[in-house]
């Protein structure tokens, strides 16, 4: 028999120019590792998808069609996965950039994992002291695990190294449980309203 009920839809986002790219690698793999426990719809997008009409728009009507189809699949997500290099001990510009037009509002109680990819082992709670707080200020449910992942754990384009596989696994269970829960009725409403406050928002604008 097939369900009325939607699935719902993980957006993962990375904040990363380059192609290939650990970071889209790295959310590619939790996307995987989500969806054995979950039937889910999974969308990667990363900067290099936004092109150059992200970096360059002042306000949200200056974004271009590429930006905004990833803003909006930002916002409209049941779950989110946020990963981002480390550029400067931090995250990138562009990757915040992203999340300064998202609608303040849109992310509350949203599940989001996050994570991120460096040269070594040096900023590692860049996901701790910056990501969390981010999503902190957006009322986010961030899962307890954050995922942090060197150049030196990947190998020919995938994640090898065991302890942040074991990490991946545990953050998507949490992750997954966070969307189980809230299914189907909360799962549903939660969108309509998140929808709905910001099909308002923009009306206005
Ligand atoms: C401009 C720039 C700044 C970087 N700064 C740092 C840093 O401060 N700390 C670090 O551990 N790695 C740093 N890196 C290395 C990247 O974070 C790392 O290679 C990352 O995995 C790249 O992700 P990507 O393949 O998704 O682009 C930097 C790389 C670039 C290009």
């Amino acid at each position: 028999m097939t369900s009325s009920i939607a699935k719902p839809r993980i957006v993962a986002f990375t904040g990363s120019t380059r192609r290939p790219s650990k970071s889209r690698t790295l959310a590619e793999t939790i996307g995987r590792a989500v969806a054995n426990h979950i039937d889910a719809r999974i969308d990667c997008f990363d900067v290099a998808d936004a092109r150059p009409g992200l970096g360059a728009a002042f306000n949200r009507h200056q974004l271009s069609a590429e930006a905004s189809v990833i803003v909006e699949a930002v916002e409209r997500a049941d779950a989110l996965i946020a990963i981002t290099p480390v550029y400067k001990g931090s995250y990138t510009g562009l990757f915040k950039h992203l999340f300064d037009f998202v609608d303040q509002e849109a992310l509350a109680n949203l599940p989001v994992l996050i994570g991120a990819t460096g040269g070594g082992h040096r900023h590692a709670l860049i996901v701790e002291h910056q990501l969390r707080p981010l999503f902190g200020f957006f009322s986010s449910q961030v899962v307890s695990t954050a995922i942090y992942a060197s150049d030196h754990e990947f190998l020919d384009g995938r994640l090898v190294d065991p302890g942040v596989i074991e990490r991946v696994e545990t953050a998507a269970l949490q992750l997954a449980a966070l969307l189980e829960a809230r299914r189907p009725s909360e799962l549903l409403a939660g969108r309509q309203d998140r929808l709905d406050r910001l099909h308002a928002v923009h009306a206005v604008s």
